[in-house]
């Protein structure tokens, strides 16, 4: 496991030190948000404040397991304070919604999805369904951050966009490496799999999002290739890595 994560003593650095100096919004910062403003982002903000929420169960244990299989045990003190640092996210999405009466979601079907998902899941097919939200979560927060003059939802987008960046570059080491070790056959499918649900997101997401993406200045192609290209960016095709024959 070692050699199959080499970075992991970086990566346990990292989320101990972020624990260590929790996200704080800075004093004086303006809290001001127009009443379109709050109409256009209040039912979005509110799905992905649910979507921040994680009670992290299914995520342990998973990733107790798979650390136990390869003998990583920081693996799990690693998964223990992402599920606090995403809690984190969703309290100060929670306070900014509160600022400005914005009612919380309980429910939402897409929410829903991704939690079933991963609760059927090992820790691959979990970081894999984790990843896929958290990629398309980075252009929706630079999206939101766009759409409002709100100098506290700005701040709090470029933090949340700064935390799953990280995140996001973990879990793809993982998911690269894991995959790495498999045939390439099973690599070709894994990866068209992931590919099709991650497409299939990104469409969900420009639906149930469209207000905020449309004033943000995107359509559903430019949106969708923002997309793919984190996708590209982060988890690359199998091919990237292939021995090639051909010259280029
Ligand atoms: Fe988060
Ligand atoms: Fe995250």
């Amino acid at each position: 496991m070692t050699a199959m994560l080499p970075h992991i003593k970086v990566w346990l650095d990292h989320f101990e030190y972020h624990a260590l100096h929790p996200r704080k919004i800075p004093e004086g910062v303006t809290n001001l948000l127009t009443e379109d403003e709050k109409h256009l982002i209040g039912r979005s903000t509110a799905t992905f404040q649910l979507g921040e929420q994680s009670e992290g169960g299914s995520l342990m244990k998973a990733a107790q397991r798979f650390a136990a299989l390869h003998n990583e045990p920081r693996l799990v003190r690693i998964t223990e304070l992402f599920i606090k640092e995403e809690q984190q996210h969703a309290t100060l999405l929670r306070e900014f919604m509160e600022d400005h009466g914005i009612a919380l979601s309980k429910r939402d079907w897409t929410d829903q999805v991704f939690r079933g998902v991963r609760k059927l899941a090992d820790y691959e097919l979990y970081v894999s369904v984790l990843i896929t939200a958290e990629l398309i979560a980075n252009v929706y927060y630079r999206a939101l951050e766009t759409v409002t003059g709100c100098q506290k939802l700005r701040v709090l987008c470029r933090m949340l966009v700064a935390d799953e960046l990280a995140h996001v570059a973990f879990e793809s080491e993982m998911l690269l490496a894991i995959r790495s070790k498999r045939p390439m056959l099973a690599r070709l499918v894994i990866d068209a799999l992931h590919r099709s649900f991650f497409f299939g997101a990104t469409c969900v997401v420009w639906v149930t999002h469209y207000g905020v993406l449309r004033r943000a200045g995107y359509r559903l192609d430019t949106f969708l290739r923002a997309c793919h290209a984190q996708y590209e960016f982060y988890l690359k095709s199998p091919f990237v890595h292939a021995p090639t024959t051909s010259t280029p």
